[in-house]
């Protein structure tokens, strides 16, 4: 390990850990996030495996124990069934009994945590927590294959939070577009009267009452996500009756599919080291065709001359197949499953150019040159724990190590690290958001872990 070893910069991290707890869980921040978040879990739990995988195991197991009876994983999990959250977040009859849940997911990053979890662990607990977690883990990735897959092949995002990136560059536009133009507003009700309660409701018991609006979601940007909210849940969150609505942004997301295709691969580990008999019991019978076809698909989300570095990885419209234009750091996501040389190469170069994404503190969420680039603004700029991860992984996959190895080195010696922040200014480091935030500080002992020395 190198000098952050034993450093206050782990101690505070461990201390992050510990306090934010609640219910059984590890969330992400105990005022602002005091909920179990699906992505989150699965970062927080790697790096909790470094010291105590038996705790990492567990809190995986508690998430999942949030699981829908259609398979579902949703991306918010409170622990009760207090009122004004059921009022927020619904009822729906699919909801484990005493929880009140979201109705959307997050990526799947948590079978790539389950099975680093589970290696973390001596020979009978790995086999014991693999029995537990796999059949979860199965059925939410065979509700991706059989609910949320479209024609072609790609899982179709129904909310821009399913991302994990709320506002991202490329999704805002076609959410005001839809949502916030023309007749979709109930005639009754003027855009004005919906953005005041939006910003009165931020203020007073929202994000706003800790963080300027500016390093956040704009106001328009929640106005059009509630909007579709809204949408999603008087139709019972039903991707064939979304479809059928005409109304909704619907996104075949490139950073959704990259880390579902690699989850699938996981599940296909996971079942390996239990034997053929968990295979045949647990594993969706269509998943051989089912990587297939995901491989087949993700190649259409390919684009030649995306910039100078040629080609890359984009979303597209789940309605039109039209491409969603605008460079996001979602696009790196496919180095977990890609492993055409020329095409990592491609990938990589982008990666380390300091006008895109190899800045101070790297990745940043939308590339410096963008015309949408905002460094403080929440996922239009600013460098975010989940990529970090995701593109660390990709990158120790497709055995680029050297890279990956520099890109933790600038994570672990970043500014102002020992404040775990949730976000933070790319260029100059500036830390954002909510802190001490959990995910940031189970990376710094993930990476410090996996430090020479
Ligand atoms: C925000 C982030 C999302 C994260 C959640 C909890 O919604 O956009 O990525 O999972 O907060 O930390």
């Amino acid at each position: 390990m190198q000098e952050t070893g034993s450093s206050p910069l782990i101690a505070s991290a461990h201390r992050a850990l510990t306090l934010n707890r609640s219910h059984g869980l590890t969330v992400p921040h105990l005022q602002m996030f005091p909920a179990g978040y699906l992505w989150d879990t699965a970062v927080i739990a790697k790096g909790l495996a470094v010291f105590d995988p038996d705790r990492a195991a567990a809190e995986i197991l508690r998430l999942l124990s949030a699981q829908w009876r259609s398979g579902m994983l949703p991306n918010e999990v409170y622990f009760d069934t207090d009122r004004f959250r059921r009022w927020i977040h619904g009822t729906h009859p699919d909801t484990p009994t005493g929880m009140t849940t979201s109705g959307i997911t997050q990526p799947p990053m948590i079978v790539r945590s389950a099975l680093e979890v589970g290696r973390r662990l001596d020979p009978d607990a790995r086999l014991s927590f693999f029995r537990a977690s796999l059949p979860a883990l199965a059925t939410f990735c065979r509700w991706v294959l059989d609910r949320r897959t479209g024609d072609r092949g790609l899982a179709v995002v129904i909310h821009p939070h399913e991302t994990g990136m709320d506002n991202r560059a490329d999704l805002v536009g076609p959410m005001a577009a839809h949502w916030l133009t023309g007749t979709t507003i109930p005639q009754q009700v003027s855009r004005a009267a919906l953005l005041l309660t939006v910003k009165t409701g931020r203020n007073l018991v929202g994000d706003c009452r800790t963080v300027t609006v500016g390093h956040r979601c704009s106001h328009p940007e929640v106005l059009a996500a509630s909007l579709q909210t809204h949408h999603l849940r008087r139709l019972g969150y039903d991707l064939a009756a979304i479809r059928a609505s005409g109304r909704g942004v619907l996104v075949e997301d490139v950073g959704y599919n990259a880390v579902f295709l690699d989850a699938l691969h996981c599940l296909q580990e996971m079942a390996a080291e239990l034997g053929p008999d968990a295979a045949r019991e647990h594993l969706p019978p269509q998943l051989p065709p089912a990587i297939d076809r995901l491989t087949t698909g993700l190649e259409q989300l390919w684009q030649p001359d995306v910039d100078v570095h040629g080609g890359g990885y984009v979303s597209r419209d789940a309605r039109t197949g039209q491409v969603l234009p605008g460079a996001t750091v979602a696009g790196l996501f496919p180095l977990l499953v890609e492993r055409r040389p020329e095409r990592v190469r491609t990938m990589t170069a982008r990666l380390t150019d300091p006008d895109k994404y190899w800045t101070l503190v790297p990745p940043p969420s939308a590339p410096l040159d963008s015309p949408a680039f905002d460094a403080a603004r929440y996922w239009q700029g600013p460098a975010w724990p989940f990529p970090t991860d995701i593109i660390e992984t990709g990158l120790e996959l497709t055995g680029e190590h050297d890279l990956a190895e520099e890109l933790r080195h600038r994570y672990l010696t970043r500014p102002h690290g020992q404040e775990h922040a949730e976000y933070q200014n790319p260029v100059t480091g500036a830390p954002l958001g909510a802190r001490p935030f959990s995910p940031a500080a189970a990376l710094t002992l993930r990476f410090a872990d996996r430090m020479p020395g």
